[in-house]
């Protein structure tokens, strides 16, 4: 490396900290958990806790909502007493019981009945405090493998981002294969290699760890508290919280709490907590008066780049939810004589990191040669930019698509594809970002700042994804009503009544008796009045009327196309308010 303050001594592997390798293995093991408990985690609510959808899917999404509102927590505790290391440890261990605790849970979940959601809920528990201490801490500790200004520091953390996606590419396919066979006994395998998966990761971390994870100048990295870590930069005195700020921040917590639970959230307890906690916890961090003028306008860099952020997550994370309804029901997935199941899509995106980030990596590092790579805001906007052209391809792949006819699988994969170069643009990036703008002090707080945002942006995709339209969805399950569970898809407002005539079942809408009707003319003149009546009504967001997908797609297009935009235009003033930082 040609980097005039890169140490000679430094030990590397493809020339990146050898360090950087221990966090990689350590994290790639930490996502296996951690997707592989999630892969079967609804079903295993469904099958064999006998929870109903409706149910299992609220846990599940209070579940991943709380497990990146922790991370503050974790953060926090890094910064100030622990440093990375002990709490990376600490939550290892904590996640670990948590995926032993869902062992217990699928082995008893037959003789004691009661006992399985008990030991289910202090699982979960543990697995939200366990990923808050994790998270963030491994995140920091990647950036503190380099001197100041180093240019490999994207790379790295695009690195590391492909370890994280290695761990979610092969832990549902692991977990998957040995938890969900078809028989509710079998789940409980797919925990156990989960907690397995976190054992390894700690191991890794506690064998290679201490002779590794140096810093440039031949320090420990995460042994101690980041206040205790003076750097040449940070001359300034350890974060000081003032107890009038506090005061006003709880304060404020307390308001915007009930504000969104009376509002927005209506009562949603773990939502309004969420987006209090968004806008609250970083208001009480920036009002520390330790910080210099300088610190103070890059936390706002961070801040301003967060709340993008936002609008990226919730139209990405629409994977998990609309976009794979859409899999299910408008998606052609037959490949010769088999049926691709609409959850392999969602294998594309880690796939796709996994192949794509090598080509990232060396993408900056020759536009860092040349002088030419593009500042962190700037890569940040054209990962906005292309999700909305991911939704623009679909939006057009689903324009006038004719009520009950489905799209080939090119759309999907085109999508999601498209969104993978915005990740990579987007979120690497970004965790390599708050890195470099952090005051060492707060570092890991910070951090913990940026999930928040997930948290929120999770919370978010959720309320957006009840936009996804369901006329064609109902055209097309009336036409195939034979099989009972595309009944569950209508919008409960058609449905009157449910009933088998001959052995098929027949939907019975507000006016039509559509089972029943036999002559094709008189099909689709019924058809395209119930279409019509959809249409007439269609929620509105924002103003938008979303009566189609089309429509809804295009929704994301504008959200994130106008979050690109506005960015850019921002970069100049954030360039500058990042103060040499690139
Ligand atoms: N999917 C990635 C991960 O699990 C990155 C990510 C996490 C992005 C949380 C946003 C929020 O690490
Ligand atoms: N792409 C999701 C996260 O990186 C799995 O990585």
């Amino acid at each position: 490396m040609s980097n005039p303050s890169t140490p000679t001594n430094e030990r590397t592997l493809f020339g990146h900290p050898i360090g950087l390798f221990t966090l990689f293995v350590t994290e790639m093991w930490e996502r296996f958990s951690y997707y592989g408990m999630r892969a079967i985690f609804t079903l295993f609510m469904v099958k064999a806790l006998a929870f109903d959808k409706e149910q299992a899917s609220r846990v599940y999404g209070n579940y991943t909502g709380l497990v990146y509102l922790t991370p503050l927590l974790g953060g926090y505790v890094a910064d100030r007493f622990w440093g990375n290391r002990k709490s990376i440890m600490f939550g290892g261990f904590l996640m670990a019981v948590g995926q032993f605790l869902m062992f217990g849970a699928g082995t008893v979940y037959k003789a004691q009945p009661e006992l399985a959601p008990t030991l289910m809920y202090a699982g979960l528990g543990c697995l939200i405090f366990g990923n808050g201490f994790f998270k963030p801490n491994i995140s920091t500790m990647v950036g503190q493998l380099y001197p100041q200004g180093d240019k490999r520091v994207d790379s790295a953390f695009t690195i590391f981002y492909m370890g994280i996606n290695l761990g979610a590419f092969i832990a549902p396919l692991v977990c998957g294969y040995l938890g969900d066979t078809g028989n509710a006994e079998d789940f409980r395998w797919g925990f156990l290699a989960a907690g397995i998966g976190m054992v390894l990761s700690l191991v890794c971390l506690a064998a290679f760890g201490d002779r590794t994870l140096v810093s440039p100048t031949g320090g420990d990295v995460g042994k101690a508290p980041n206040t205790a870590r003076q750097t040449e930069t940070a001359a300034s005195s350890e974060a000081k919280a003032s107890p009038m700020s506090l005061v006003v921040w709880v304060g404020a917590f307390i308001g915007l709490y009930v504000l969104f639970s009376k509002t927005w959230c209506e009562g949603d307890v773990i939502g309004s907590a969420i987006y209090a906690l968004t806008i609250a916890a970083p208001g009480y961090i920036i009002s520390d008066p330790s910080l210099s003028k300088i610190e103070r306008t890059r936390i706002w860099v961070i801040y301003i780049i967060a709340f993008f952020v936002i609008f990226f997550w919730s139209a990405f994370e629409q994977a998990g939810a609309s976009l794979t309804y859409f899999a299910e029901e408008q998606t052609n997935r037959t490949v010769g004589s088999t049926v691709v199941p609409a959850s392999y899509f969602q294998a594309i995106n880690a796939v796709a990191i996994v192949l794509l980030a090598p080509v990232f990596v060396s993408l900056w590092t020759l536009l860092g040669k040349l002088n030419k790579e593009p500042a962190s805001p700037y890569k940040q906007a054209i990962g906005l930019g292309l999700l909305a052209v991911g939704y623009w391809v679909i939006a057009v792949g689903v324009k006038d698509l004719a009520p009950g006819t489905k799209v080939s699988m090119f759309w999907l994969v085109a999508l999601y594809t498209i969104h993978t170069l915005g990740e990579l643009c987007l979120s690497p990036i970004g965790l390599s970002m708050v890195n470099k703008l952090a005051p060492v002090k707060v570092a890991s707080l910070l951090m913990g700042v940026w999930f928040l945002s997930t948290s929120a942006a999770n919370k978010f995709a959720g309320t957006l994804s009840e936009y996804y339209p369901e006329p064609v969805v109902a055209v097309t399950a009336v036409e195939n009503a034979g099989k009972a569970q595309n009944a569950d898809l209508f919008p409960a407002n058609y449905v009157k009544e449910k009933r088998k005539v001959n052995g098929v079942n027949v939907i019975a809408l507000e006016s039509i008796k559509f089972g029943e009707i036999k002559d094709e003319g008189a099909r689709a003149s019924a058809r395209t009045a119930l279409e019509r009546d959809l249409v007439d009504n269609a929620k509105t967001f924002a103003g938008m009327k979303i009566a189609n997908l089309y429509d809804f797609f295009m929704l994301f297009v504008y959200m994130s196309g106008a979050s690109a935009v506005l960015l850019f235009v921002l970069c100049p003033m954030l360039l500058k308010m990042m103060h040499g930082v690139r």
